[in-house]
């Protein structure tokens, strides 16, 4: 039993395999006590009772004046009740009430992991997860709100979220809803968060907590390339492999905040919610509103760990399709090769190409269809251009098929150019606000998601599109933000409703064509990583992690990804050098080595390789091939605390620690260099490891090698050797060389 309630303490009590989660319920309240490394018994002597001058005291505490709202740690916080810190709610209902003083009334504890409507949520096979329901009401303002509580014993993670009803007889509207409200009371800690743009996404930033409030947040209407809904408290002296942390991932594609604030006390109130920039949601009697998720974890071995722990999770508990499982083709994407210049030929020419070196599927990207030839129109025309590819689909994919190779193909589902049929017939399907002429982004508008007819109408689309032709692979592109929030199926009074209805209905159009075609393997994407995020993870099981495909860049933008999201479930490529976003020249085995730190595949035009270059590509795939269930599975080390490094390092190992692949690129070569040296991770330190030694792009880099004979690649060294003695690499010579090193136990 992961959930006890103890009667005589009225304490509840969540426990995973390593973390202790409990709240208490103390004068009808439900109160927040601890989370943190498993420990056992009552928390509740934490909190003294005391008396803080302007800290409000309930009615009940009105003479003994020792208990505060404004103090005392909580589950859930309201609003307008003498607890000045963040709310977790707000609301005002039709007789005037706002605010909500929320009163403890009963909880349940059931086998399986609660659902959520509308929203992706974890998921639990039998035995795997139980679930802690606490209602909580406020009479006055007529509202029930249920604590949701999903705990995976094992996996030490336990997901979050309220379902809030309106209980009364007349109006509520809803103008906040978080998802989780997390007070942790006592220490000095960091806020790990990950910011960036477009092209440059999730570099993590790690800022000291002050008094006040640091807010991580997207306005955006998606989860966005500048800010993601994930974000560590870490205790200052917290590392990659040692200190507390805490994360905090918004299971949320759309606007969010993450709010981190510092109390008068010191104490830090962690809330995750929907963006709450305009929001209502009306609620008539008996309607129910469930906020997305929130999935938290605890570590006391440092980030790394903590990253490990959300991987694990992700990929078995959040990523419903089962891709991760298979092995992962290799796809050749056209459109770094091409753009929206190509036609069947060139395509096939392409497919032959690509064919030859080993690849398994060929994705068409942008440009397939309507009128398309740029970025200014077409979108919303989902039938083929067919002055590029005469007869359709059809007949390309049949010959490409021919070959041996799969095909996928690119579509922006959620978008529509001014210059479409699409629009001709329902401008209305756009969001404007009336009168006003709308803001563009890449010259397109966005649809009315929250819709019905819209997405009925993309589902049709789509679903037709994919049973007519053999399509095996979708990736699901979305390149602007959204503006000019106005939809002409809400009344006015309810336009506050028009974002989060726009997510739900991406997510229900999302839903039913991965249910409908579940052996279509789904890559989402939005200009790169703009939508990089656990809610679309539940669809997708990989997503473009940028459209910068330097692969000196994306190190930093995969590891900024890689402490929330697995590695399998970022989509990385190999590209053209120079490089079409920086101009760089990195040596082609280099960019491999940064590729396969994700779903690995290619995006550049085969036919333009050199013989050599085309040799060294058929080797890669081969070497991906050997590495894919270690890459996909394996627990990942990042060995290169910071960017700071002339060095980025990271290693993969099997869960049975019988193998992992270390990989090293040297970012920043130095006369005469201090030695790399790096302690391996996670290895079994009583076994024996053969090592296996690979140098790419480096001019003279076999010399300094640790072997005594440089020709030689083998060696053989013990786990313990290499975790606590450690290795020292050759110090390469040149632009970005790069090692992969792969261990097998004997
Ligand atoms: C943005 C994506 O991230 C790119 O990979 C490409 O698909 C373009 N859109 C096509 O318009």
């Amino acid at each position: 039993m992961s959930i006890r309630f103890d009667p005589e303490h009225q304490t509840l009590t969540l426990d995973t395999r390593r973390t202790t989660y409990q709240m208490q319920i103390h004068a009808g309240r439900l109160e927040h006590l601890y989370y943190g490394r498993r420990a056992e018994g009552p928390m509740d002597a934490l909190f003294l009772p005391m008396d803080f001058a302007f800290s409000p005291t309930p009615y009940e505490f009105k003479t003994t004046r020792n208990w505060s709202l404004d103090v005392v740690p909580q589950e859930y916080s309201g609003a307008n009740t003498g607890d000045f810190r963040l709310s977790s709610i707000d609301l005002r209902t039709d007789t005037g009430v706002w605010g909500a003083d929320l009163r403890y009334v009963r909880h349940e504890i059931r086998p399986g992991k609660y659902d959520l409507t509308g929203l992706p949520c974890a998921f639990a096979r039998d035995g795997e997860a139980e679930t802690l329901s606490v209602l909580l009401s406020d009479e006055a303002a007529g509202i029930e709100v249920e604590l949701l509580y999903g705990v995976f014993e094992e996996r030490d993670t336990i997901c979050r979220a309220a379902r809030i009803r309106n209980a009364g007889t007349g109006k509520v509207w809803l103008e906040k809803a978080a998802s989780v409200c997390l007070d942790v009371p006592f220490g000095a800690w960091d806020l790990v968060h990950f910011q960036g743009r477009h092209a440059m996404e999730r570099q993590m930033e790690r800022v000291p907590l002050m008094h006040g409030i640091h807010t991580v947040s997207s306005r955006r209407g998606v989860s966005s390339h500048q800010h993601n809904p994930f974000v560590i408290l870490c205790g200052r002296d917290t590392d990659e492999d040692q200190g507390d942390c805490y994360g905090v991932m918004l299971s949320y594609s759309g606007s969010f905040r993450i709010d981190a604030e510092v109390d008068q006390l010191g104490s830090v109130r962690l809330i995750s919610a929907i963006h709450d920039q305009r929001f209502t949601w009306e609620l008539a009697p008996g309607e129910t509103f469930d906020t997305p998720e929130t999935i938290l974890s605890f570590s006391h071995e440092g980030l790394g760990e903590l990253s490990r722990t959300y991987h694990r999770f992700l990929r078995r508990h959040v990523i419903r399709s089962g891709a991760l499982d298979r092995p992962r083709p290799v796809l050749l994407n056209n459109w770094e090769g091409t753009y929206f210049d190509f036609d069947t030929e060139k395509l096939l020419s392409i497919a032959r190409h690509a064919k030859d070196l080993g690849v398994d599927l060929l994705v068409l990207d942008d440009g397939w269809f309507g009128k398309r030839d740029d970025d200014n129109s077409g979108l919303g025309d989902w039938y083929v251009n067919e002055r590029k590819l005469p007869g359709g689909l059809g007949p390309l994919i049949s010959q490409v098929n021919a070959l041996g190779l799969k095909f996928g193909l690119w579509i922006e589902p959620e978008m529509v150019s001014e210059d479409s049929d699409l629009y001709r017939a329902h401008p209305d399907w756009a969001l404007t606000v009336p009168g006003r002429r709308p803001a563009m982004g890449r010259n397109q508008l966005v649809l009315d998601m929250g819709r019905k007819e819209v997405v009925d109408h993309l589902f049709d689309a789509f679903s037709e599109l994919l049973r007519r032709e053999h399509i095996e692979y979708i990736k699901w592109d979305m390149n602007r933000n959204l503006t000019d929030l106005y939809s002409r199926a809400l009344p006015e009074d309810r336009q506050g409703e028009a974002p989060h209805r726009y997510v739900l209905g991406l997510y229900d159009l999302a839903r039913r064509l991965t249910e409908a075609f579940p052996d279509v393997l789904f890559e989402g994407c939005s200009g790169g990583g703009g939508r990089f995020d656990a809610g679309m993870l539940a669809y997708f099981p990989q997503i473009w992690c940028s459209d910068d495909t330097d692969a000196i860049e994306r190190l930093e933008i995969q590891r900024g990804t890689s402490f929330g999201y697995p590695p399998a479930s970022m989509g990385a490529h190999v590209s053209a050098s120079p490089n079409h976003q920086t101009g760089r020249d990195t040596p082609l085995g280099t960019r491999a080595v940064v590729a396969m730190a994700g779903t690995f595949g290619y995006e550049l035009d085969p036919g333009k390789l050199t013989e050599e270059e085309k040799e060294e590509v058929k080797g890669q795939i081969a070497r991906f091939r050997r590495y894919d269930a270690l890459l996909r599975d394996g627990d990942l080390y990042r060995l290169s605390p910071s960017s700071e490094m002339p060095f980025t390092a990271w290693q993969v190992v099997a869960p049975d620690r019988s193998e992992a692949l270390l990989s090293v690129v040297l970012t920043h070569p130095r006369a005469n260099p201090t030695p790399l040296h790096l302690c391996l991770r996670g290895l079994d330190p009583d076994a024996r490891y053969v090592l296996r030694r690979e140098t790419f792009g480096a001019r003279r880099a076999a010399d300094q090698w640790y072997l005594a004979d440089p020709e030689e690649k083998e060696d053989m060294r013990s786990g313990s050797a290499l975790m606590y003695g450690g290795l020292t690499l050759p110090s390469m010579f040149g632009d970005f060389p790069s090692v992969q090193v792969h261990l097998k136990k004997v």
